[in-house]
């Protein structure tokens, strides 16, 4: 593939077989470069401009708003997924004797955010697994318990690479006027999504994976019904109205933003935020079908060998609906098998007794197959 040379040399050149995008995504050739001119002219601040600046993030929030079937003014930036899931858990109207659902074994970014919010009365209830594995039916049947206000989920478990069915939990919660909150970090990028097919209320994801992109780049959108109706817990100068003219920053207009930027707290990485756009922008170019088909067929290399072997168990779902780019393969001893990787340049993963392979558009087949032998070897 034409992209591997151009966009990821170290791939094409074989410095290593990375299957580990589900730790950290790798930036683009482009992605780098657009980070470096930016940089380039911040160290002369005079070549910079405000039209510049601003004109970057906006832009971000237009790639991401198209990515996800979003409108840009339900975006808005942040540094990472966990301060997106604290804009969900610190605005949305909690309080006293009210519950949130999620699953038990969630990364635990969507986890602690909840549990802060104890001391005001609202309980995080995890919904025990089943095999290991989300399970939704009893989430649903939870949502009728009286009290339940708000489910929050991983659209992709970082640990199996269970794929949850949003479309299936979102229309129950919004049935029931319960607030639907996606993490999305281990998704977005391996999958397409649209946020209003799948009945989503807010929606959190980093960049720094599945999107390719730079550490210190993310969003949350949060639905254009609710933005208005929600007051941000950390309140940003730039998420006032009146700021807009920097001329006159000391009126103090205490008036927000009527669209997501009220949830910003800026000023943001601009750099990074230039090298989302690039990482966007290649996402966007090949196709995020494309994408989301290339790294299901790698996904089922993996799945289909782990059929004939009883030495390993397959922890991921065997269903391809019910997988992204993320499969978790339990040898009989991981620690050895991940060692065999390691000596093998093959990058990836030692999570919760498992070795997680995580492919993105960047890998070949030969490089499974290659990571799925060694796997293999006595
Ligand atoms: C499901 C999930 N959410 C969130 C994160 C990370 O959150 P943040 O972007 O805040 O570091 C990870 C992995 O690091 C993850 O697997």
């Amino acid at each position: 593939m034409d992209l591997r040379e151009r966009e990821f040399p170290w791939a094409a050149r074989g410095d290593a077989i990375y299957l580990n995008n589900a730790s950290t995504g790798p930036l683009p050739v482009r992605t780098v470069g657009a980070q470096a001119s930016f940089t380039a002219l911040r160290a002369e601040p005079f070549r910079m401009s405000d039209e510049l600046q601003f004109g970057t993030i906006s832009h971000s929030r237009n790639l991401v708003a198209r990515l996800i079937g979003a409108s840009p003014d339900e975006i808005a930036l942040m540094v990472n997924t966990t301060y997106g899931i604290n804009v969900a858990a610190r605005a949305l109207p909690l309080g006293r004797g009210d519950t949130v659902l999620t699953f038990d074994r969630e990364f635990p970014a969507n986890i602690y955010p909840w549990m802060a919010l104890a001391p005001i009365g609202v309980t995080l209830e995890r919904i025990p697994c089943r095999d290991g594995l989300a399970d939704e039916e009893a989430l649903l049947l939870a949502l009728d318990k009286p009290g339940v206000k708000a489910v929050t989920v991983s659209w992709v478990s970082f640990a199996t690479g269970y794929r949850v069915d949003l479309a299936r939990i979102g229309r129950a919660c919004r049935e029931r006027g319960i607030y639907f909150i996606v993490d999305a970090m281990q998704g977005l990028g391996a999958l397409t999504l649209d946020v209003r097919e799948c009945f989503v209320d807010v929606l959190a994801c980093g960049g720094q994976k599945w999107l390719l992109s730079p550490w210190g780049t993310g969003f949350v959108y949060v639905r254009s019904e609710l933005v208005t109706a929600l007051e941000p817990s950390s309140v940003g100068w730039l998420a006032m109205r009146g700021s807009e003219d920097f001329t006159r920053l000391v009126d103090y207009d205490f008036t927000y933003w009527d669209d997501a930027r009220r949830f910003e707290v800026i000023t943001l990485p601009f750099q990074d935020f230039a090298g989302l756009n690039a990482s966007l922008e290649l996402l966007l170019e090949l196709g995020p079908k494309r994408v989301e088909a290339h790294v299901a067929g790698l996904v089922d290399m993996a799945v289909e060998w782990s059929r004939n072997r009883a030495a390993v168990k397959l922890v991921t779902p065997a269903e391809p609906e019910r997988r992204a780019g993320i499969v978790a393969l339990a040898p009989s001893d991981p620690r050895v098998a991940s060692e065999k990787l390691k000596r093998a340049r093959i990058s990836h993963s030692l999570r919760e007794g498992a070795i997680r392979l995580s492919p993105h558009c960047y890998n070949t087949d030969a490089e499974m197959e290659e990571a799925l032998e060694v796997l293999g070897r006595e």
